[in-house]
């Protein structure tokens, strides 16, 4: 069995899982996922973060193959979420011995999911760990996405494994390294892994990223996606401006509709961002389009523009979950607009105010709200809604 040499003796271990159709049973995984776990030789033997339990078959095969009958000194654990640590307790009964490193948090965690509380060496920030001619330095990154999350670098070969952090949606077919790949469908998926995976922590990714800043990183071997080391910087760069909630010019308009007059609102509403300027306009019926990719564009574009019907006094239901994921992530620093429809009474409207409130976000333009069927003084104020929002991203 070969594993791809990603470095001087560092081989990529991971696996693919295309048969998922949910990441996290939530996010639809429409080109699979990749569960990265890489393996060091040196004078001791390192594997770096494991496999989802569903793959551990293979991934101890691979693992086995390449240490070609040495023993498994090191398991380096930086993230317990299950998708990376789901081998672990299978990989301790084929290496009984291997010495399994993490901090004070992983290790509460590794004995809750796997009762395992022994061959533990604990390291805390800035520690290192000598495996030969390496020596590996560990840093502390909590909230990417977990607490107990860390990172590993290896100065000699200026690696560094990254857990969740770079990481993207979509399996690797073939290719591992991002000189190997076309780069542009994994970096469109690593803005769809980072708005629903990551996205709440923006501040800690901002932190970690400064400490990164001091080190000389010249590949970095995430948990998912292909390794980076020709696009490292792009991959940074992106990490960087989606954890500032800095949003490029253009307009997500998401809207519920349920017999099309609330979506008439949204395409008077597109056609004047269009006529004003905006060419990044990506318009989402909530009911048709997952989540998932809505929070992408949330987090890609500044302007948000967002549309529901009153319903049984309330929000269009599949409007409000939306609203409530982008709530939960704290998205930071949108120009939004809304308009809202209804046939005897209306909620809609001061719902999203409300929302707009708590989210501290700038309001743009004035708010539509549509009794029944579209009239004209409705198109014309949804015409002035969408050109105001135009008006205000161009200032910008
Ligand atoms: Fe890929 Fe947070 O686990």
């Amino acid at each position: 069995m070969k594993s791809k040499e990603i470095a001087n003796n560092l081989f990529y271990v991971g696996v693919n899982d295309r048969q998922k159709e949910l990441f996290e049973n939530l996010w639809p995984l429409p080109s699979g996922v990749s569960y990265n776990s890489y393996l060091l030789l040196d004078d001791k033997t390192v594997l770096i973060d494991t496999v989802d339990i569903c793959y551990s078959d293979i991934f101890l095969k691979k693992t086995a193959s390449v240490l070609n009958g040495r023993p498994l000194d090191y398991l380096i654990v930086n993230h317990m979420e299950p998708d990376h640590s789901g081998s672990i307790r299978l990989l301790r009964q084929q290496y009984p011995d291997v010495r399994i490193v993490g901090n004070s948090k992983t290790f509460g965690m590794l004995e809750g999911y796997h009762g395992i509380t022994s061959g533990l060496h604990e390291v805390k920030e800035g520690d290192t760990l000598q495996v030969g001619s390496r020596e590996l330095r560990f840093y502390m990154a909590p909230m990417v996405h977990w607490p107990e999350v860390m990172f590993t670098y290896d100065p000699k070969e200026k690696v560094l494994f990254s857990a969740d952090a770079f990481g993207t949606y979509g399996t690797l077919d073939g290719g591992i390294l991002d000189t190997e790949i076309h780069i542009a469908p994994f970096l469109e998926e690593m803005l769809r892994y980072y708005a629903n995976i990551v996205g709440k922590y923006g501040n800690p990714v901002q932190k970690a990223l400064q400490k990164l800043s001091a080190l000389d990183i010249r590949t970095i071997c995430s948990t998912h996606g292909p390794v980076w080391r020709e696009h490292l910087a792009k991959a940074v760069s992106v990490y960087d401006r989606l954890s500032r909630y800095e949003g490029e010019e253009g307009v997500t308009i998401a809207y519920g509709s349920m017999y099309g007059h609330t979506e008439q609102m949204a395409e008077a509403i597109a056609y004047a961002l269009a006529e004003n300027g905006i060419k990044n306009i990506v318009m989402h019926n909530v009911s048709k389009t997952h989540a998932s990719y809505i929070l992408r564009d949330v987090f890609r574009y500044k302007g948000l523009i967002a549309g529901s019907p009153t319903y049984s006094n309330q929000l269009f239901p599949e409007l409000e979950s939306l609203l409530s994921k982008i709530e939960i992530r704290e998205v930071k620093k949108r120009l939004f607009g809304y308009f809202g429809s209804f046939t005897w009474a209306g909620a809609s409207l001061k719902r999203l105010a409300a929302f707009a409130e708590r989210m501290n976000w700038e309001v743009v333009g004035e708010p539509v709200e549509q009794k029944q069927g579209l009239k004209n003084d409705t198109y014309e104020a949804c015409l002035a809604l969408g050109k105001a929002m135009a008006d205000k991203l161009k200032e910008l």
